[in-house]
Order: C-alpha cells, then structure tokens, then sequence
C-alpha cells in the first residue's frame, strides 16, 4: 500500500514535537527513517512483529537477513540478551555510544523476524542526537537496517532515503548529513573469540587493544550461493549502483593511467563512464562526470563521500563508473574498501 511518508525537518525551534509524534509513529507499530552517526536507518519497533515486517516489505529485504536492534542504554540491552560476556561489556563501556553493533545471544522477548531466526541478537546505541532523543522518547528497542532500498548504497542525506523509500515508509527525520559513511563495525561477541563480520570506523587494532585477540570473518567477495554464513547480510550483492562498477586499485601513478586508458576504451564502444576520484587524480580527469571523495590519504573523507558518490554518478545515467582505489586502507579505509569491491563488477589491481 502506497504511504503518505510524513518528513519531520528538524530545527531548534520545534525540535522537541517532532521527535514526540515521530516516536508516536514508532510506537503505533509504522516505520520511521532517522539519521545515526553512519548512515540513515529505518525504524520500527524490534519487540513488534508486525512492525518489524514492515521494515523487510519497504526494503525489499531477504527475510533470513537479521536487524540491529538500537537501544539507548546498557539497561535495554540486558533485556533483549542471554547475558553480556566479559569481553562485550568492556567494548560497551568504551565505544558506546557509537558506531559498534555488538552480537550476543538473545532473550525470548525478540520475535524471530527482527533475528531472522538466529539465537544471536546484533544490538547498538548509535552516538547521534537525534537518534538518541527518538529511542528515549519511544521508549522501545528499535530495530533499524539501514534505509535504502536492499542492495542500493545506504543512504547519508535525507534525500537518499526519500530517492528509494519515500511512499514506503510512515515518516523520516531530515536531519542533515550524517558524520562517518559507512556503516557500524558489526562484531560477535557469542563464541569465544570475538569476531568481526563487518569492518566500520572502530577497527580490529583498536577493539583488540582492550580485549585481545579478534578474528577477522568476513571477506571482501559477495557469495550468493552460500548457504551458511555468520552474519546473513554479507552473501547478497551489496551497495550496488544501477551502472557497472570497476575498482582500480594500487598507487596514485600506476592508478591514474590505467583509468584514462579504461575510459577511452569505453568512449570508443559508446559507453559513459563516471568517475570516482581522489582529490589528487582529480587534475588528471574532466569535471564533467567526476566526484572526489576527498585525499587518499584521509580515507575518513572517502568513508563519509563513497556512498554519496555512487548516488550521485547513479543519477547522471552512467554506463560504467570507475572508482579510484589509491586511497589509505588501514582504519576506516578497511571499510571503505570492503564496500567498494563488494559494489564492483570488475577489480582491476595495477
Ligand atoms: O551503522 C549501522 O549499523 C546502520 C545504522 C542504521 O545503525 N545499520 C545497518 O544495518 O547497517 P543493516 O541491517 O543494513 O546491516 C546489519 C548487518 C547485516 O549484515 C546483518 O546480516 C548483520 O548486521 N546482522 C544483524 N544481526 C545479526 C546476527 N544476529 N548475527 C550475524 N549478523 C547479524
Ligand atoms: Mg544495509
């Protein structure tokens, strides 16, 4: 059925109201769009089966695929878990609020939807204003995937959510951009070696240094036909633009040709290429058609522009956009390479 998606913009003056009836949306059981510090969400309320089946029919979502339940403190997340481990309550301490999703094994009072069956619950406090206000003022555990159409970039601006939800979804909190990009660090912490199954912002180095030894369990390629995976999501193609995507990774100087080959290539076969850059290579190319995603030595700035870009390339009827991948790829830039060779058709290394 078609929605009337309500669009709450925030402002000081009436602030307060808004958060109130869009938490009165979320705790009738409809779904709200709001932002976190990575990426916009979509809400509705995690202990409501009947909301939550709203989420996966305005997403287009798999239905094996689980959710993460935001909550805005340690005392809601008792609730929704067996028990904290150890090592769990220490990663609680020092990065919550923010953007890490920690999996523990669930209570009874989550429906199976939210988990997509499993006996783990991903559960997170976001670091966000505005995210905070409307879980405190609902007063539930939200659930809340990100809020794109599946398998679409996720979105950073209101506008990106309205571009794949707006007529899906009961409302959304227009609250500007969000800060990082990419999506939280997603780690289980239910077996005895705490292991990552989405790089973020908070990387393996600094979750080992207060807890010691973590596994790394997720990989860079997209595996349709696998059946059994830790974390659900990561075998569906992901963060796909309409156009063919090819990375080209390796050094700025060995990058930079390759690309201008590639696209004369293309211009010869009548395709139209877009381009992905790093403020350095930007010099090298035509404006026209081309989006920098910042200096490939500060890979936060690439974090926060990929998804943008893609969106932004997507919307110029594109044939092939070709990413620039002589950013950094240690901390954030880990993500920011993971989201790109699982968007890419071809990975070219030079
Ligand atoms: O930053 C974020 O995490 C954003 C914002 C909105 O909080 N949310 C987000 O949610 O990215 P989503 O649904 O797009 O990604 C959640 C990921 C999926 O890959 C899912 O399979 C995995 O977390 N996941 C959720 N629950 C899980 C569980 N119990 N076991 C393993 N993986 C789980
Ligand atoms: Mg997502």
């Amino acid at each position: 059925m078609e929605k009337n998606t309500k669009v709450f913009h925030i402002n000081k003056k009436t602030h307060e109201e808004q958060i109130q009836d869009a938490a009165q949306i979320l705790k009738e059981g409809g779904t709200v769009a709001f932002p976190t510090e990575t990426v916009y969400g979509l809400g509705a309320d995690a202990l409501n089966e009947e909301a939550v089946m709203q989420i996966f029919e305005a997403k287009g979502r798999p239905a094996d695929n689980p959710l993460i339940i935001h909550v805005d403190s340690k005392e809601t997340c008792l609730q929704l878990v067996k028990n904290i481990p150890e090592k769990a309550s220490i990663l609680m301490e020092i990065f919550w609020p923010g953007p890490l999703t920690l999996i523990m094994k669930r209570s009874e009072i989550i429906p199976d939807i939210t988990t997509g069956g499993l006996d783990t619950v991903a559960v997170r406090i976001p670091e966000n204003k505005i995210a905070l206000e409307l879980i405190k003022c609902a007063g539930i555990p939200i659930a809340a995937p990100s809020a794109n159409l599946s398998g679409k970039p996720s979105p950073t601006t209101a506008e990106h959510v309205l571009s794949d939800l707006s007529g899906r979804i009961d409302a959304l909190i227009d609250g500007g951009d969000v800060s990082i990009g990419v999506e939280s660090t997603v780690i289980d912490m239910s077996s005895d070696i705490p292991a990552i199954l989405r790089p973020g912002k908070i990387s393996k180095e600094e979750l080992e240094r207060y807890i010691g030894e973590v596994k790394i369990a997720y990989d860079d390629k997209v595996h349709p036909e696998s059946g059994t995976v830790r974390s659900p999501g990561m075998k569906y193609t992901h963060y796909s633009p309409r156009s063919d995507l090819i990375l080209v990774e390796g050094e700025h100087d060995n990058v930079v040709p390759k690309i201008k080959e590639l696209i004369k290539d293309y211009s010869q076969r009548n395709a139209k290429t877009g381009l992905l850059l790093t403020e350095e290579s930007k010099s090298e190319f035509p404006a026209h058609l081309s989006y920098s995603m910042g200096k490939k030595d500060k890979p936060e700035q690439a974090a926060k522009y990929l998804f943008f870009g893609l969106r932004y390339l997507d919307e110029r009827n594109i044939d092939i956009i070709i990413v620039d991948g002589s950013f950094r790829a240690d901390g954030i830039g880990m993500a920011v390479f993971n989201r790109v060779r699982k968007a890419a058709d071809i990975i070219i290394k030079v």
